[in-house]
């Protein structure tokens, strides 16, 4: 593959991820910078990405402690894998927190509801609890069709380096934002 399908196919796999939750760049580990200078990482799923306008987003709870570590420091780095192919994709970039506006009501309109639940829960993501099910209010009936949309945030980053590995053909390929295009080069596996 040439330096330019490879990008192509990036994109690609990047794009059918976010159309079906079955390929494996959907599920990403994201890292950032915790508050006290130490790593930090977890799993977030793929919501969008759009390569022409240069963006890719997850979802979020606001209230969640990387929302904290990202208003400090917007740097965040992703990694996917694809162990049936080999292959892995790092992204880093950084990030803008979407905490209200149009595509943040569209991005939790157009979410299936079992994505929704975890908005709903009375306490922040993180807070010590004496019993697993206390975050969820115990009369809980059938939530608004808006309940938890105060918690619901989405994360959107700009990337501006791609790291791609193929295993299977021991070769690496690094592209660098560059304004508003790209550089291509190799690099070593
Ligand atoms: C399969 C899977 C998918 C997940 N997707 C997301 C996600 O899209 N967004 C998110 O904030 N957390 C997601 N989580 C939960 C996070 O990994 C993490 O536990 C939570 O967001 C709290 O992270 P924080 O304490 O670093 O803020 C997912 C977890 C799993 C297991």
């Amino acid at each position: 593959m040439s330096l330019g399908q490879i990008y192509a196919r990036i994109w690609d796999c990047l794009a059918a991820a976010v159309r079906e939750d079955s390929q494996p760049f959907k599920v990403m580990q994201a890292a950032t910078i915790g508050l006290d200078g130490s790593p930090n990482v977890r799993t977030v799923l793929l919501r969008s990405a759009n390569e022409v306008g240069n963006r890719l987003t997850f979802h979020t709870d606001l209230r969640s402690p990387k929302i904290a570590e990202l208003t400090r420091e917007p740097r965040i780095a992703l990694v996917g894998c694809d162990p049936v192919h080999n292959l892995q994709v790092r992204i880093y970039g950084k990030t803008r927190i979407l905490r209200d506006g149009q595509a943040r009501i569209d991005a939790w309109r157009t979410s299936p509801d079992h994505d929704l639940i975890v908005y709903r829960t009375r306490l922040p993501p993180g807070t010590r609890m004496s019993h697993s099910g206390d975050a969820f209010d115990a009369a809980h009936g059938i939530p608004g069709p808006d309940e938890g949309l105060k918690h619901f945030g989405v994360v959107e980053l700009r990337p501006a380096r791609l790291d791609w590995l193929d295993l299977s053909e021991n070769q690496r390929a690094l592209f660098v934002r560059d304004g508003d295009s790209w550089t291509h080069s190799w690099i070593a596996p």
